[in-house]
């Protein structure tokens, strides 16, 4: 959840750690702060709020400092405060933290007891002190760090500056992401990739249960145990440019422009156009033992949840086993049923998400075989899964998904035709329309995005609502979830998305003229049943937006307003257009209300703590 950056070199290094902490502003924060070291000596400067906050006291810091370690807080123990943000400092030595200590309460009571005196609310700062006894006895940083970690329980990424070794930056992972850029004359690490960027390509991910130490000209790393670890850095393919708005006033607008190049790429990278043969290796099914795969579960949070639940319309059929799909927050306490032939797909665009990680680990040891659909390569949830598919969407830095989740979607979708076609299950026919809806895919998709002005006036009459319901049917009941996910994540407008069957069996209830009702009915098998609850909205009064075909003149009629989307036969792939305007909805509505659009309050976009 926070936001970690380290560097050691041989020139002034706080605008680059200050511009390495912009870059995942994106990840959500409420206070930031810096420690260098200087002449021996730790220097820090800290703020409450955004990083504009902290700009106007790194002055407090000395301009020459080479090494130092920036930390965006996103708070969970202790308010939001100047003091309780990072960096912690205690006489010589200075710690960031990304995570929770569970246990420190116990390690709190001890250190008290012990004479230590705390200066923030945070669970991280009894590691601080922890570490502070430790060193007295124990004078190597390592030694010192690899006897402290037994005592820690929960997640952990740290960064620690030390004036015992002014010339060396130590991290620690567990649980939390810790990556290593490699420079030249210059190391860096970062709880995120996307903070190294237009530093280096070159980066060493952590595994769970290291320890490293940077100088500027090298690299160690150790096991828990202490035993000396040889890594190669992997070479990053993500530009430093993907993650900059490029003349978009917002994250989330460059996003939900970039679907119809997104969409259109990975069709042209998994299937090829003038066969028709779907890049299985590529796709990393060739890494599974499908002659295994009896079930299929699912599990996801958030946006990837829903993309997942579309899933199941599609790749069941495609399949031909059964399919569920759980919250990976719910799944990983249960104790599910699961057994070597459940193949556990797990769906994350940041690949970090601590509860689908959770669920991945579990599954692996019940003997499963586990897949991950995934946006950011190298990430822990891939590296701990038997196989990956890449989703390649580019950097997502919006806090509320858009073009992971169209490209999940896709990807779900592909992933069944494949099986689906190795083990003889879609006949010729099926599979040339399948083939044909994704050919018209990528230029419909452009279309959906083209039509954003209309969806502004829209969101213009109705941003002053203080409720609305989405509804849908079949695949599109997930677009009426995903449009309410939406719509809430950036405008706070409270927003609720149902099964167009359920609405009489309780939201009914709430309609009245003072409810907007977002009703998605594409041309599919559901179109009828939808209108009729279309109707039935509009005998109570309820105000409906419809979202159709262009040519829809029946479902246009019954609507306030109508946005009309482009249609393609395929039900599952249908909800990558239908989704759009819900997207643009709530932008519109957001900048509308005057929201914070890419960093809306209380979230965060990668949630590696539970
Ligand atoms: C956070 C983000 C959501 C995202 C969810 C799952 O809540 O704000 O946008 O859908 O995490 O993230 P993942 O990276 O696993 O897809």
């Amino acid at each position: 959840m926070c936001g970690v950056v380290g560097v050691v070199g041989s020139r002034p290094c706080v605008e680059t750690i200050f511009e390495g902490l912009k870059r995942l502003e994106y990840r959500g924060y409420d206070s930031a702060g810096i420690a260098t070291m200087s002449a021996g000596k730790i220097h820090t400067a800290k703020s409450d709020g955004k990083l504009v906050r902290l700009e106007g006291h790194l002055k407090e810091l000395p301009a020459s400092s080479s090494i130092g370690m920036g930390h965006t807080r996103w708070a969970t123990h202790g308010a939001p405060t100047t003091q309780n943000a990072h960096p912690h400092v205690t006489g010589d030595l200075a710690l960031i933290h990304n995570g929770i200590i569970e246990n420190y309460r116990e390690l709190k009571a001890e250190l008290l007891k012990d004479g230590y005196s705390f200066k923030s609310e945070t669970d991280s700062e009894v590691v601080l002190h922890l570490l502070s006894r430790e060193l007295k006895t124990t004078p190597k940083m390592k030694d010192a760090l690899l006897k402290v970690i037994t005592r820690l329980e929960g997640a952990y990424g740290l960064g620690i500056l030390w004036a015992g070794e002014p010339e060396a930056l130590y991290l620690v992972k567990q649980g939390s992401p810790v990556v290593i850029g490699v420079g030249e004359n210059e190391n860096y690490f970062a709880s995120d990739a996307l903070a190294l960027l237009p530093l280096t390509k070159s980066v060493i991910f952590l595994n769970d249960g290291e320890v490293g130490r940077l100088t500027k000209s090298g690299v160690e790393l150790w096991d828990f145990s202490g035993k000396q670890l040889k890594r190669a850095p992997s070479v990053l393919n993500w530009t430093a440019a993907s993650a900059e708005k490029q003349g978009y006033r917002h994250y989330m607008l460059k996003e939900i422009h970039e679907q119809p190049a997104v969409i259109a790429n990975t069709i042209a990278r998994l299937v090829d156009s003038a066969s028709g043969k779907i890049d299985t290796k590529e796709m990393g099914i060739d890494d599974l033992d499908l002659t295994r795969v009896k079930s299929i579960v699912y599990v996801a949070c958030g946006t990837a949840y829903y993309s997942a639940m579309i899933a199941k319309y599609s790749v069941e059929q495609m399949v031909g086993v059964p399919v569920s799909v759980e919250l990976a927050s719910e799944f990983r306490y249960r104790d599910p049923y699961l057994d070597k032939d459940t193949l556990v797909i797990a769906v994350t665009q940041s690949g970090e998400t601590a509860d689908t990680l959770a669920c991945i680990k579990h599954a692996a040891s019940r003997g499963c075989q586990t897949f991950a659909v995934c946006n950011v390569r190298f990430s822990s949830i891939p590296r701990s899964s038997t196989a990956t598919l890449y989703m390649e969407a580019g950097p997502e830095v919006g806090v509320a998904s858009t073009k992971a989740f169209t490209s999940m979607v896709l990807c779900h979708y592909l992933f069944g035709l494949a099986i689906g076609q190795k083990k003889d299950r879609i006949s010729k026919e099926s599979y040339q329309q399948a083939l044909e809806s994704l050919r018209q895919l990528p230029s419909a998709v452009d279309r959906a995005v083209n039509a954003a002005g209309l969806i502004e006036d829209v969101a213009a009459k109705y941003y002053e609502a203080t409720n609305f319901i989405f509804i849908g049917r079949g695949p599109s009941f997930m677009v009426a979830l995903e449009g309410a996910l939406k719509l809430k994540e950036i405008s706070y407008i409270h927003a609720e998305g149902y099964a167009g069957g359920e609405l009489k069996h309780g939201p009914i209830a709430l309609i009245d003229k003072h409810m907007p009702v977002v009703a998605v009915a594409p041309l599919d098998g559901h179109y009828e049943k939808m209108i009729s609850n279309v109707e039935e909205v509009r005998a109570r009064e309820g105000v409906c937006i419809g979202v159709g075909d262009l040519q829809d003149d029946k479902f246009k009629a019954l609507c306030q307003d109508y946005i009309p989307c482009p249609q393609v036969k395929d039900a599952a792939l249908q909800t990558i257009l239908s989704v759009i305007p819900l997207q643009f909805l709530s932008y519109y509505v957001a900048v509308k209300r005057g929201t914070d659009v890419d960093q809306p309050r209380n979230l965060a976009k990668s949630v590696t703590v539970e």
